[in-house]
């Protein structure tokens, strides 16, 4: 390791230059990273969610902010669209292709608390109640897995082109590379020619919002919460194996509490007992995070699951 070489913290915790798309951009944690990437020059910042009034109020807020980037170019758009319902993920992704043909980094942020019994488990006193609270908004169980879970499938798959056409826009050899001793190779002029740094290495990344609850043993919000959070932390370290030889790079990031539409009940100060840091996190703690990862401070991180949850695992018991 050259230890001599210059480290520049502003493009090692870094979005510019990047082409992004958030589902559930519009408000709460996705809208905090949206922050992040517009005011570290994001190239393009694509904001996804069911109510287009909500991502075009994002993109009012963001663009008015004293912290907004001074740039000619538009680099946020709305997208109305459903993380399960895939021909509205297709026509964002066809949108996409057309405005500007690659995806550098896509995140897995919608989400939804699903059946909330998580305080009615807690509070029975007789076994009717707790067989009341198991099965409170039991129907509610198939949109929960739908959108916390199963989108990371189905989004992540509709935008593989579009990763791997990023991945060949900075050089990359492109599609599936097998086997020992036989590297991914880059062919560095593909970097200059796209204005990239020569040092560059990056490769797409997927980015999966899951949280504190796909590692905790009490259901706080709810059964299926955990159940589906859970299951999307595993699919996004999953997606980094699986996509290994496609060049395409998978992290998790596991969130303890933000202020969020999901949220706006919760007393946003907490005991020692509850997290440690004894309050919810902010916009700071969401950017130092989301900038290493998709910086080039990150380009060597894949497949790990991040925790930002101010210590929030460290005092309940956890599967982490
Ligand atoms: N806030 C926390 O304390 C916390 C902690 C751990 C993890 N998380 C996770 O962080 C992510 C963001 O949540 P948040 O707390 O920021 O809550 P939020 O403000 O309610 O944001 C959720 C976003 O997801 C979008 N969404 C929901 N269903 C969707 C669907 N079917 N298709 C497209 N977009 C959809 C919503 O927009 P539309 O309704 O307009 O579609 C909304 O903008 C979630 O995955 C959540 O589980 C949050």
């Amino acid at each position: 390791m050259d230890v001599q070489a210059r480290l520049n913290p502003t493009d090692l915790f870094s979005a510019k230059g990047l082409v992004v798309v958030i589902t559930g951009g519009g408000s709460g944690i996705g809208l905090a990273i949206a922050s992040a990437l517009y005011q570290t020059g994001a190239a393009h910042i694509y904001l996804l969610g069911r109510r287009l009034d909500i991502l075009q109020d994002a993109i009012k807020t963001l663009e008015s902010s004293p912290s907004a980037p001074n740039t000619s170019s538009t680099v946020l758009t709305a997208i109305s669209a459903d993380v399960t319902d895939q021909s509205t993920i297709d026509a964002a992704v066809e949108q996409i292709t057309k405005e500007v043909g690659y995806v550098d980094v896509l995140i897995n942020n919608a989400g939804i608390i699903g059946p909330a019994n998580g305080q009615d488990l807690r509070k029975a006193e007789s076994i009717d109640q707790l067989k009341d609270a198991f099965l409170k908004d039991y129907d509610k169980w198939h949109s929960t897995l739908a959108i916390n879970t199963q989108s990371v499938i189905g989004v992540s798959g509709a935008f593989l082109p579009l990763l791997n056409a990023a991945n060949t826009r900075r050089g990359w050899a492109p599609g599936k590379v097998t086997g020992d001793g036989n590297p991914r190779v880059q062919d560095a002029s593909a970097l200059s020619k796209a204005g990239l740094d020569a040092d560059d290495d990056r490769m797409a990344q997927i980015i999966t919002v899951a949280s504190v609850a796909s590692f905790m043993r009490v259901a706080f919000s709810g059964l299926a919460y955990s159940a589906s959070k859970s299951a999307a932390m595993h699919l996004g370290k999953m997606l980094s194996t699986i996509l290994a030889e496609w060049g395409i790079r998978s992290n998790v990031v596991c969130p303890g509490p933000f202020p969020s539409d999901m949220t706006s009940k919760v007393h946003p100060k907490f005991g020692t007992a509850q997290v440690p840091q004894g309050r919810m996190g902010g916009v700071g703690d969401v950017a130092g995070v989301l900038l290493f990862l998709v910086g080039k401070g990150g380009a060597y991180v894949n497949g790990s699951a991040q925790l930002m949850d101010g210590g929030r695992l460290g005092v309940f018991p956890t599967t982490y």
